[in-house]
């Protein structure tokens, strides 16, 4: 196996400056937002994105932040401001109407972390909670989970599966383990065999939806999502592809996964081996150029734990790409300054004809600087919650 702890001890000193760049704003800003669920910010002043919805999938992020930085340093500021986000994200689940299927992120980055960290009781339930809803989503004549809830009347998308939901997984191989059963991890691994046969090209590119049957379970076509249409490759897809795969292969030890998570990896590497600066879309017209620095950190994740996973003579490949693409956010797309409330900035949440003038591109969105954070972490040597 690849000598991962050899590896990190050479880039200490870059691991370590940043961890403590992160750890003095974070410090200020976990006081600062306290009773907030951030998702971005105005004027540099984080948007509580309760205001979007309880049930918003970027709400775990700031707690799943909040319990790295107190694994890290023992800070008992991190855990009060992580405590207090569950509670504000229990009332997600007593909502259940707006809940899908990003219960993975929302409480694997949560109520997980802090049962693994603190042994808290209440915790390992509403993971729980979360990981049978996230089953009751799987369609059992498609083998895959549904996404999304209809947005309204018109639209019908009780077929349809996103590559996002890779993600979401691990939820489902935490409960096994948890539980000792393993009908959630089955229905994870049935979600990733459809995935894996559906929204990967040959290529090692990605689909971001594709619509089922909901009746039958078939296919009927791949949809434009958050990239630049159907046959495209929007980044941040990619980087939960390869991230999600790698995960799967980590919990079940299938070739399969492995293979399909090098295949994206390998895809995504070359899409960004000229300044390591990703796109939003690697397929999307030249202009405008819109970039995305949360597939950077995302991808980073993912190819610092293949690099673990991978034969030993293969992983300095996927490590070395992964720092290479954190030094760039750290050059060039990080706020450190103690005044404003979000680090990392530059995440674009869809490609769009306008560019920049869409209001999502080139903002802070709080799950890109999540992944930055939980790189860094891992950089560090730091290994609960991802063993
Ligand atoms: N899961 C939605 C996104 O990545 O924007």
């Amino acid at each position: 196996m690849f000598d991962f702890k050899q590896a990190i001890a050479q880039d200490k000193a870059f691991a370590d400056s940043v961890w403590e760049k992160l750890d003095k704003k974070l410090q200020v800003m976990a006081v600062r937002s306290r009773e907030k669920l951030p998702y971005t910010t105005e004027n540099g002043e984080h948007i509580n994105s309760y205001l979007r919805g309880i049930c918003s999938w970027t709400n775990g992020f700031w707690p799943g932040m909040m319990w790295l930085l107190y694994y890290g340093t023992k800070n008992e500021t991190y855990r009060t401001t992580a405590e207090r986000s569950e509670e504000l994200l229990d009332e997600g689940l007593k909502e259940y109407e707006g809940l899908h299927h990003d219960v993975g992120f929302m409480w694997q980055l949560s109520a997980v972390a802090d049962y693994k960290i603190t042994g808290n009781k209440a915790s390992r339930i509403r993971a729980l909670h979360a990981a049978n809803l996230l089953m009751a989503r799987y369609n059992i004549r498609g083998g895959f989970i549904r996404a999304w809830n209809d947005w309204d009347e018109k639209c019908e998308q009780r077929g349809w599966t996103i590559i996002d939901c890779m993600m979401n997984l691990s939820l489902l191989y935490w409960a096994s383990e948890e539980v000792n059963d393993p009908r959630y991890k089955y229905v994870a691994m049935a979600h990733a065999d459809k995935a894996m046969e559906h929204h990967i090209r040959p290529d090692g590119s990605v689909r971001h939806i594709v619509s089922f049957n909901p009746e039958n379970g078939e296919f009927i076509e791949a949809l434009g999502g958050q990239g630049y249409d159907a046959n495209s490759s929007w980044s941040r897809g990619q980087a939960w592809a390869l991230y999600g795969y790698a995960i799967s292969y980590m919990k079940t030890g299938k070739t399969a996964y492995l293979d399909t998570a090098k295949r994206v990896a390998h895809y995504f590497i070359s899409c960004v081996s000229n300044d390591y600066m990703p796109r939003s879309d690697f397929r999307a017209p030249k202009e405008p150029v819109i970039y995305d620095s949360s597939a950077g950190a995302i991808a980073a994740c993912g190819l610092l734990e293949l690099a673990r996973l991978v034969p030993a003579n293969e992983g300095a490949f996927y490590y070395d790409a992964a720092v290479k693409l954190l030094k760039v956010i750290d050059e060039n797309w990080c706020n450190y300054t103690l005044e404003e409330d979000s680090i990392l900035q530059m995440c674009t949440s869809s490609w769009t004809q306008e560019g920049l003038a869409h209001r999502w591109a080139h903002k802070p969105l709080i799950f890109g600087e999540y992944y930055f954070v939980e790189a860094i972490y891992k950089l560090k040597g730091f290994d609960l919650l991802f063993e």
